[in-house]
């Protein structure tokens, strides 16, 4: 079988991680990586006996599909060369920093037919797999993305850098139009908003409450559904899915405590997830998912099949990420504190 060629632009964080998964794929040949700092270039070249590059231009001949990881700012001047060849992408979420931007690149991948797919790599979580082959029909969500500053990413606000992975399983998840937004947020460190929540209605009548931080001294990446079929809570960071339901009698009878005898009644609270709800514990089955991603984006260009998170995927999450920060924008307090400013009941001297 002749290897796939392909490149890995960005080679920071992230971007090594691709070179070296995709250096280990049979079906691919890594031509090269690029990045701007020429020594980590060279770095990572040297551990996947590849070529370094300083930039990116020359691989605009050499390959056959590219993984784009460089800071999103630059995502639409690198990411368009490609597509204006016609060479498949893979871009890293968030597809671009402004809705303008991230058509661009859409309209460039349509216009070249070339395949576009974005890395909103919790689709590829397995308990996300687990809860997404489940029929659910959710009525209310919560999300939280908490976790501490990294100094990554500061190129955009938290909304794009983390709720952006959220804003996208919502979307795939409810499956209809956001109707209102309703958000707030504030920046802690300076510039873009470090803290942010949002209220989405959908047309469909679900309700989506959406939380992320990057000023958090915990990390927590979780979401909690409510539906018809019951509740569903997804942990992002331990993999695993927990759903409970209704026992068969409270969904034929309901639950009404003046029907039970006194001792069951009694026990109700002990007993309300063994005999009256089910909950079943799913641990995600042990598997890398920037490995599936990646595979999933090779796999699309040899075949043609179209990636589950495409370009206009990419793009609906980018559209309501801007419409949260519109809102963010809209109100009085999203300002940075003041020097001097501190919650009420301490004075400067305490923390002295
Ligand atoms: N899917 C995820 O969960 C996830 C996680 C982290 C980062 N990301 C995304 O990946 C992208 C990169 O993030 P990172 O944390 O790896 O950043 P990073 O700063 O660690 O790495 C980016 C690299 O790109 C290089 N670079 C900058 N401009 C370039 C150019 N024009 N040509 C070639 N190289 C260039 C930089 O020198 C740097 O080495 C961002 O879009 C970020 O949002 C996604």
């Amino acid at each position: 079988m002749k290897r796939l060629r392909v490149a890995v632009i960005g080679v920071g964080h992230l971007g090594k991680d691709h070179a070296r998964i995709l250096a280990g794929m049979p079906e691919v040949e890594l031509v090269g990586v690029a990045d701007v700092n020429h020594e980590q270039a060279q770095h990572i070249a040297r551990q996947y006996r590849t070529q370094a590059y300083s930039d990116y231009w020359p691989l605009l001949n050499l390959v056959e599909a590219a993984s784009i990881v460089v800071p999103t700012t630059f995502h639409l001047a690198v990411a368009g060369e490609f597509l204006k060849r016609g060479i498949p992408l893979l871009v890293e979420k968030p597809l671009a920093r402004s809705v303008a931007e991230a058509k661009e690149l859409v309209d460039l991948a349509q216009a070249n037919g070339a395949l576009l797919q974005v890395g909103h790599i919790e689709r590829f979580n397995p308990a996300y797999e687990e809860l997404r082959s489940r029929p659910l029909h959710p009525t209310l969500i919560r999300a939280q993305r908490l976790g501490p500053f990294t100094g990554r990413s500061t190129d955009v606000g938290v909304v794009l850098d983390l709720m952006i992975h959220d804003l996208d399983l919502l979307l795939d998840l409810a499956g209809s139009m956001v109707q209102s937004v309703d958000a707030s947020g504030l920046s802690v460190f300076g510039g873009h908003e470090d803290v942010a929540s949002a209220r989405l209605q959908f047309a469909n009548g679900c309700v989506a409450e959406v939380a992320a931080s990057r000023a958090s001294p915990t990390s927590s990446r979780q979401m909690q559904l409510w539906g018809p079929e019951g509740f569903a809570e997804c942990d992002f960071a331990a993999r695993k899915l927990t759903l409970v339901q209704a026992s068969e009698q409270v969904r034929r009878h309901g639950l009404d405590p003046a029907r039970l005898d006194p001792a069951s009644r009694a026990r109700i609270r002990e007993e309300l997830f063994t005999r009256h709800m089910e909950v079943m514990s799913i641990d995600g089955k042990a598997q890398d998912q920037l490995s599936c991603e990646l595979q999933e984006f090779v796999t699309s260009v040899r075949t043609g099949k179209s990636p589950r998170c495409s370009g206009q995927d990419g793009l609906a999450a980018i559209s309501l990420a801007e419409r949260i920060l519109k809102s963010i924008k809209e109100k009085p307090r999203a300002v940075a504190s003041k020097p001097g400013q501190l919650f009420p009941h301490r004075t400067n001297q305490d923390v002295a």
